[in-house]
């Protein structure tokens, strides 16, 4: 009997594998991080084959590290990064092109001009999502005008379009050899060439983008076999997709409307889900798939994404080096009492929820001679606070919904700083979960109960527990000003490019 279920967890920085049991507690880890390629400001790329070498070490590796073959495996989920886009040949599995990376910014003129022609918001009611540099389906048509024969290929569907999660499946079920071209409802929904009701591609925005059909992969629930793995996980059935995101709150068991968490990562992605109910958004959210268990009714959610904060820490450390790991940013903010009026804004992306300003760069606001290292260190993380309650203040007025408690996870999360002041800064009290891993936790669930390792959602919800709850601590009048200032900060950030 196979005991244990397998998450491919491919994120923005690395590539994870990791075992679970029944419980949802982890077995083995394996890890490894690829490169980030920056060929200029605002450009970010991955390389395809780099990902996909990875992810094969640490599927192999965890194995290793649990002493089990892939026969113990009931099945395998994928879990992403999002929007991260990838065109390759059929026929020799090469990418066309660099992945571009979800940050990547290079398609803002055609932000621009389509934003000119009929409005920011004109693609919202469809698909759920402003006009952004931030999401797939430009990107696809940037490549496509950009990289020589590419259209022509993808014309007559011997060049491949998917996210990150379609690259894995593909190679993972067999490449050159039959790979399956399938990706799921949460990622499609992240290309803004997808309809939100129907859950299918949408002519009209394929029309709009010029993309045609033929590139594109078929969508399917987050939650059903859709083939065997080959090599690494030999025979292993590949049984669940979610972006990453959406796995979070999979992970975290947010599974009644209403319910939310915070992901705290290369950047923060605040996911309310909002139950059948496709929610619009007037106040700069995006309106997103939240997951589609088989044959289940689709479940909606409302998203307020944060570009940088985790990954502002890692600039302090790897462009400025201020810090020699990440951990030490903690200890070093702990080093002054308090921000010392010191504000950054990491626009390096421009600005996503709830503002969506392209043109927006990153700014550091306040500084006096008094200002030291410890102050950089502390306004870096109070960043991550500060634009959760941006998107936390956007969520509350969509949704009519209070919400009363934060379940959080990702890296940060052990930061018990940054924890405290989140928690301060909202309002409202933070929640840290036993099992932080939730995103491969969450595609492991959809793999696991699509194959009846897991029989429904109570059985999840069992394993989920409280690790621990920090409390607001700061009076109003303090909260108020500090809030205010961030706010100041925000608006210097707006309209540096042209
Ligand atoms: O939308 C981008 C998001 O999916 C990236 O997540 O955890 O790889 O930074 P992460």
């Amino acid at each position: 009997m196979s005991r244990f279920v397998g998450a491919l967890d491919q994120g923005t920085t690395s590539t994870r594998f990791i075992i679970f049991d029944r419980q949802g507690q982890i077995v083995a880890v394996a890890q490894k991080e690829h490169q980030q390629i920056y060929p200029k400001p605002g450009w970010v790329e991955h390389d395809p084959l780099e990902i996909w070498r990875n992810t094969r070490e640490v599927m192999a590796e965890a194995l290793i590290k649990a002493d089990i073959r892939p026969a113990d495996l009931k099945a395998v989920g994928i879990t992403n990064q999002r929007e991260t886009t990838v065109l390759w040949d059929r026929r020799t599995g090469q990418p066309l092109h660099n992945a571009l990376v979800w940050q990547d910014t290079r398609v803002d003129q055609m932000v621009a001009g389509f934003t000119r022609e009929g409005g920011q918001d004109r693609f919202r009611a469809k698909t759920g999502l402003p006009l952004a540099s931030y999401f797939s389906g430009l990107k696809l048509r940037w490549l496509l005008q950009n990289v020589e024969g590419a259209r022509e290929k993808a014309a007559a569907g011997d060049a491949l379009f998917g996210n990150i999660d379609t690259w894995i499946l593909w190679n993972m079920t067999g490449g050159r050899n039959g790979g399956l071209h399938v990706t799921d409802v949460t990622n499609a929904s992240r290309t803004q060439l997808m309809d939100l009701a129907t859950l299918d591609w949408d002519k009209g925005m394929l029309d709009t983008f010029d993309i045609p059909r033929a590139c594109l992969p078929q969508i399917r629930s987050s939650s059903e076999v859709y083939g065997q793995a080959h090599g690494e996980l030999e025979g292993v059935p590949v049984a669940g997709i979610l972006g990453d995101q959406q796995a979070a709150l999979v992970g975290q068991t947010c599974f009644a409307p209403g319910e939310a968490k915070n992901t705290y990562g290369t950047g923060c992605f605040l996911l309310m889900n909002t139950g059948e109910k496709l929610v619009p958004s007037t106040c700069g959210l995006v309106t997103t798939v939240g997951y589609k268990f088989g044959d289940q009714p689709v479940r909606y959610a409302l998203e307020g994404s944060i570009a940088i904060t985790g990954a502002l820490v890692q600039w302090l450390r790897d462009n400025l080096g201020l810090i020699h790991s990440s951990g030490e940013i903690e200890s070093l903010a702990a080093s002054v009492e308090d921000n010392g009026d010191v504000y950054f804004v990491p626009a390096f992306s421009g600005l996503y929820a709830p503002y969506w300003k392209e043109s927006a760069r990153g700014v550091v606001a306040g500084l006096t001679r008094f200002a030291g290292r410890g102050h950089l260190a502390r306004a870096a993380l109070e960043a991550t606070a500060y634009q959760t309650r941006d998107v936390l203040d956007a969520m509350e007025k969509d949704s009519g919904i209070a919400i009363r408690e934060l379940r959080s996870d990702g890296g940060m999360v052990v930061n018990e700083l940054l924890m405290q002041f989140q928690a301060d800064i909202l309002d409202v009290p933070v929640v840290r979960p036993k099992v932080t891993e939730t995103t491969a936790l969450g595609a492991a669930y959809a793999a696991g109960l699509a194959t009846g390792y897991w029989q429904g959602e109570d059985d999840l919800k069992r394993n989920w527990g409280v690790d621990k709850t920090w409390a607001p601590a700061m009076d109003e009048g303090r909260r108020g000003r500090l809030y205010a200032s961030w706010q100041k900060a925000v608006r210097r950030s707006f309209d540096w490019i042209d």
